[in-house]
This record gives structure tokens, sequence and C-alpha cells, in this order.
């Protein structure tokens, strides 16, 4: 049983599922069945339904319709509808993803029932427990039966939590898997005529994490210094619905100049195009720091800390701050437009992979 609840989830299992119809075989030489849960955590047709589609997800077997609320209370809801569901389809597995509240809902919910838990994108970690997906990804990590790793990193801080390294595999990221089955379909895409800009002449802009958008003084910035950015480069920024919630409640004006494009959320394949195509990112994304890595992009991640070193340390990324904001700007804009290197088992083959080591676990 294959679970998604949020943006970011759907990416990660699209490969999985045909992973699974391709190469999973039981024991028994039968081929591997599965179903899909969406938990509901995302649910306006922008953030979930677009992605079914532009992905080839098949609907899911079962949309658990939780929407949104305060944290314990969504985790809860998760919980409570997810029960009956493993009750009735007993599933041998089932593969979470990613480090949202949908994941560690459901894991926990499978430790109790003794099912057991493969997890996709294990061993990240921010050291920062203010992030609510901290918290998520190590109550996930602890109860998982197979931790499903994108790098070395990740194998360390396991190892340091002290989790039976039997239990953790390397297998890649998974995200990667995505962007290279989309990629040429991507590149097709009109993406820059839609906005008017030019390759490698504009900014892609993403920002939606509590601790950026949440606080008003911090958004007035983040505005008015995208504002004075727009002025010398177009900036793309679609809005996360936190994000336009947030500039409509702290009454925040969006443009007043022609070079700022604050738009709804967009697709998938759009996303990738201005990814490879930006001059920069901007972003406090997981996925969009390990995307711009991917196609070398420099990625400026207005975040204290990232769960994803990697992307600093070999990868196109660097951690800024509101303070270092403007000079971090001019530097990236007076540097070289591609930058870093993609890291090891970053190929497209992961979800392959994930599945081999589901398959070779004893007991399945
Ligand atoms: C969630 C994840 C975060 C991930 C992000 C990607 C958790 C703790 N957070 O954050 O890790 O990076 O998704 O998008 O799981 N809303 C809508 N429509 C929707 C979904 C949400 O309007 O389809 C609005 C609601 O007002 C909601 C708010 O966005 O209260 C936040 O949604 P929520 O799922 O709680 O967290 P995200 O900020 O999306």
């Amino acid at each position: 049983m294959v679970v998604a609840g949020a943006r970011p989830n759907f990416m990660k299992i699209a490969p999985l599922l045909k992973a699974v119809q391709a190469n999973g075989v039981s024991p028994g030489g039968s081929k591997l069945q599965y179903r899909l849960v969406h938990t509901g955590q995302h649910y306006d047709a922008k953030m979930s339904d677009a992605f079914f589609r532009e992905l080839g997800l098949p609907a899911p077997d079962v949309n658990l319709e939780v929407g949104s609320a305060s944290h314990a209370k969504q985790t809860s809801e998760i919980m409570a509808r997810f029960e009956p569901v493993c009750e009735l389809e007993k599933p041998d597995w089932v593969i979470v993803v990613g480090d949202v509240n949908s994941t560690m809902a459901c894991t926990l919910v499978c430790a109790k029932l003794q099912i057991k838990v493969a997890h996709v994108e294990a061993g990240l970690r921010s050291f920062d427990r203010t992030m609510p997906e901290e918290i998520n990804r190590i109550v996930t990590d602890a109860l998982a039966d197979l931790l499903l790793t994108p790098s070395k990193d990740a194998n360390q801080n396991l190892e340091h939590e002290g989790i039976d390294q039997a239990k953790i595999k390397l297998v890649g990221n998974i995200m990667i898997d995505t962007l290279v089955q989309n990629l040429s379909q991507a590149r097709q895409g009109r993406t820059l005529d839609k906005y008017g800009i030019k390759e490698r002449q504009f900014v892609y802009v993403t920002l939606h994490r509590p601790s950026n958008v949440d606080i008003k003084p911090s958004l007035a910035q983040i505005m008015a210094e995208l504002k004075r950015l727009a002025k010398d480069m177009p900036v793309v920024f679609p809005a996360h619905p936190r994000t336009q919630k947030m500039l409509a409640d702290f009454n925040i004006s969006d443009t007043g100049d022609s070079g700022m494009k604050l738009t709804e959320p967009i697709g998938y394949c759009d996303s990738v195009q201005l990814t490879e195509q930006a001059r920069f990112v901007l972003t406090d994304s997981g996925g969009l720091q390990e995307e711009s890595t991917f196609f070398r992009t420099p990625c400026l991640t207005l975040r204290p800390n990232t769960e994803r070193p990697i992307t600093l340390k070999l990868g196109s990324n660097k951690l800024t701050s509101l303070e270092r904001l403007r000079s971090d700007i001019e530097e990236v804009l007076a540097g070289p437009d591609r930058i870093g290197s993609v890291p090891p088992l970053w190929d497209g083959h992961t979800a392959r992979r994930c599945v081999d080591c589901i398959q070779a676990t004893p007991d399945h």
C-alpha cells in the first residue's frame, strides 16, 4: 500500500508505482498488487489533481479526505481514517515517502498494527526541531522497518540514532527518477513564453515555510527584496496557498512592478522548466534544492539549515537569510550560471532499487 498526502509526495510515488508494476513479482511468482491511498492533506486542484494528471498517476483507491487542520488534528484524523483501511486491506508493506504529516501519521498506525513500513527518503535531518517536518522524519524513521535513503549523510544520521544498520539501504533520490522521466516533456512546454521571459534571464522563487511566510515583517521584507530584484530581472513566484493567504492577511501588495510575476501554484513540468532555465532559484522547498542541484542551477535556500546537506556540499545550493539575501543575490548574479555536480545515485533508477530492497527484505 502506497501513501501520499501532500504535493511533494506525488512526485515521489509516481516512479514507485511504475516500478512496482514493472518489476514487482511476489515470492510465489505472481505480480505484486498495490493500493494507492491519498490522505487528502492537500486537496486543491492545483496542489493535487493537477499532479495526478500530469504524472500519469492512477486515481487513488482510497481518499481519506482529511483536509487542513492544526498539526494534532490533521495527524490524528489521518490516523483514525487510515487504521480501518489497513485492517481491511491487510497490506504486507506500507510505503511512505518524504516528511509530511501524512508520512508520520500512517507510519504510526502501521507500527501499532505490526504492518511493515518502508520509508523512502529516510534519514534526512535538519537538526532543527522547530520544523514540523523534522519531527515527522524522526518519528517515521524510528518506527519504519526499511529505511531507504537518498545519500550517504542520511545513512550516517540513522546510524547515529542507533538504528539497526540492516534496515538502512542507500537507494538514491526518488525525486530525480520523476525528473528524468518527465524531462523531455517538460522541455517541450512553452513555459518561458507564457511568462514572457528568456532563458537564464529570470529568477524562479518558491516560498511557503511557516518560518518565512507566517511572520509579517519577514514576509514584507522578502517581498520588498523581490520587488527590488524584479526591477533588474523578471521574478516568477508561484505562491503556495499558505503564502497567498498570508500575503492577503498581512495586506502585503504583490507586484506594482511588471517584472514581478506572482502567480497561482504551477504544474510539475512548468516548475521543472523554470528550474532548468532560471538564472537562479530562491526557495525554501526541499524538492527544489534537489532539482536545482540536478540541473546545476544556482540555488539560494532561505532557511538557517537544510536536511539536504549534500546539495550544499556537492550541489548548487547555498543557505541564505533575510540579512544576507541582498548580498547573496549579488554574489550569485556575479558568478557562473551553472555550478556544482550531481550526487551519486541521483540517476533515475531509485524506484527500482526501492522495490528490489522491499522484495529482498526477509518475511516478505
Ligand atoms: C505541507 C508539508 C510541508 C511541505 C508542503 C508542500 C507538513 C507538516 N507540511 O506544508 O512539509 O513542504 O506541504 O506544499 O506536512 N491549503 C490549501 N489547499 C491545499 C492544501 C493546503 O489551501 O490543497 C492551505 C490551507 O490553508 C492550509 C495551509 O495551506 O492550512 C497549509 O497546508 P498544510 O498541508 O497544513 O501545510 P503546508 O504548508 O502545505
